[in-house]
């Protein structure tokens, strides 16, 4: 059995039937990255991160793992800029390390993106139905929850019908899709600003004293936990087909939506941790809870409407993300093939867009799932810490690699990302690490059934011979 056959980098996908057009520029990408990076995590995760983890110590949270980010972000920028294809981490370890390693980071990277997409449409739920409240609109307890008999909550209607919603625009074309993320990407930008320029009057230097309630061990907890506010700007490099010149744009957009999401990060900890005592902030909407403590009412109110606009933007990114994922995985024969049919008329995969849509809408809608964010948090950090490693072995195995962006200090800086991307994933719950071991192992048996025959590298063998 030969599980480590590797990707020919040259092979050509230039069929009518599995072509994407090339309409995204390096602005765009930015937009798609910060589009896809703030969201849950800074709009709702911060309040459980400051009261249970960190205390005031939340910013020294947000800079650990924003620095661990960053190190992936440059190791990703390397691969993006050499294997401009579908398919992100999967696509990088096919050439770097081969079919089963590549299985098993894109079941892994389906798992990120699927739940992140599920626990996100959560969230925006919770905002959503906060803002009917508000006009005093609300929705029978029957549908507005995921199923929980002591709450008398059945079906989460709001998630499901957001799901969809995006699903359509998805299906609609990428322009399209890229048009009304920009849109919603400066909405929420202008809440975040919003908020740190109208806090910062508020903010009270007590509130940072004791610093560290939690020591050291809380900080590195929390960085975990706020690690989820990063996860996204790898979902950049699922759309390197779509991209107009990916070996500068690509690069250009992982590394500039990082950077801005950071100070952000930063700027929001510090003030929120500053105008609340931490105790007080294990709420579900911390963001908006710190200015109505402080009799902000109003400014609070635009803050949920651009929580909305920022998780409705997180999920259009991790929805496009599954999407190009699975195109790739399909056209590489390890999954069905009617995953990889693009459309002729608005060239985007519609039938696995639909199906992708349908199963998330049904997770979201009857599962619970606030607690899946560190699923999804250790499946990526999987990911990073693969891609990581996998820079080192492509300057070995293909050392005249045209690279459009080269990570400096090989292999200092590809061993120090992949060496935080462990000390955060050991800071995620047992519970966490038996999910994802469970999901692995699903992913092996499918491979071991069908994607080990159906490859596209396998069928190529046995024609050849
Ligand atoms: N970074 C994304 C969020 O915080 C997943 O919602």
């Amino acid at each position: 059995m030969n599980v480590f056959r590797k990707k020919p980098l040259a092979i050509s996908h230039d069929t009518d039937a599995s072509k994407l057009s090339k309409t995204l520029g390096a602005l765009d990408l930015t937009a798609l990255g910060v589009g896809a990076i703030i969201g849950t995590g800074i709009f709702v995760m911060t309040g459980v991160a400051a009261a249970e983890h960190a205390g005031p110590a939340l910013v020294l949270s947000f800079i650990i793992a924003g620095l661990a980010c960053a190190l992936s972000a440059l190791c990703y920028s390397e691969f993006a800029s050499s294997i401009p294809v579908s398919g992100s981490a999967y696509a990088y370890s096919y050439v770097a390390f081969g079919e089963l390693l590549a299985w098993v980071l894109g079941w892994d990277l389906v798992l990120e993106y699927g739940v992140a997409a599920a626990a996100v449409a959560s969230g925006w739920s919770g905002y959503f139905q906060g803002l009917l409240d508000g006009f005093d609109i609300h929705l029978p307890t029957i549908l507005s929850g995921a199923y929980n008999a002591d709450e008398g909550t059945l079906v989460n209607l709001p998630a499901i019908f957001i799901i969809l919603l995006i699903t359509l625009l998805l299906t609609r074309g990428v322009k399209e899709t890229a048009r009304f993320n920009e849109a919603m990407v400066l909405i929420k930008l202008a809440v975040v600003l919003l908020f740190i320029i109208t806090g910062i009057f508020f903010v009270k230097p007590t509130n940072w004293t004791p610093f560290m309630p939690f020591g050291f061990h809380g900080i590195m907890n929390g960085a975990a936990t706020v690690f989820f506010a990063y996860i996204g700007f790898d979902a950049l490099s699922t759309a390197a087909e779509e991209v107009k010149r990916p070996q500068r744009d690509l690069p250009i957009g992982i590394i500039s939506s990082l950077a801005i999401c950071t100070i952000l990060y930063i700027a929001v900890s510090l003030v929120l941790t500053g105008i609340v005592p931490y105790q007080s902030l294990n709420v579900s909407d911390p963001v908006s809870f710190a200015l109505r403590f402080v009799g902000q009412d109003m400014i609070a109110g635009f803050i949920s409407i651009g929580a909305i606009a920022g998780m409705t933007t997180v999920l259009l990114v991790m929805l496009f993300g599954q999407t190009r994922l699975l195109f790739a995985i399909s056209r590489d024969g390890l999954l069905p093939k009617s995953l990889s049919v693009v459309s002729p008329k608005t060239q985007t995969p519609v039938r696995s867009t639909w199906m992708v849509g349908g199963i998330i809408a049904l997770l979201t809608g009857f599962i619970p799932l606030d607690r899946l964010a560190n699923l999804t948090s250790i499946g990526t950090l999987f990911a990073f810490l693969v891609v990581s490693l996998g820079v080192i072995v492509l300057r070995k195995t293909q050392p005249h690699l045209k690279r459009g962006f080269t990570v400096p200090w090989v292999p200092v800086i590809p061993l120090l990302s992949a060496a935080a991307c462990a000390y955060l994933m050991i800071n995620l719950g047992y519970e966490t690490w038996i999910g994802f071991f469970v999901w692995l192992i699903a992913g092996l048996f499918i491979y071991s059934l069908y994607g080990y025959h159906n490859s596209r590298l396998n069928q190529e063998r046995s024609r050849r011979s």
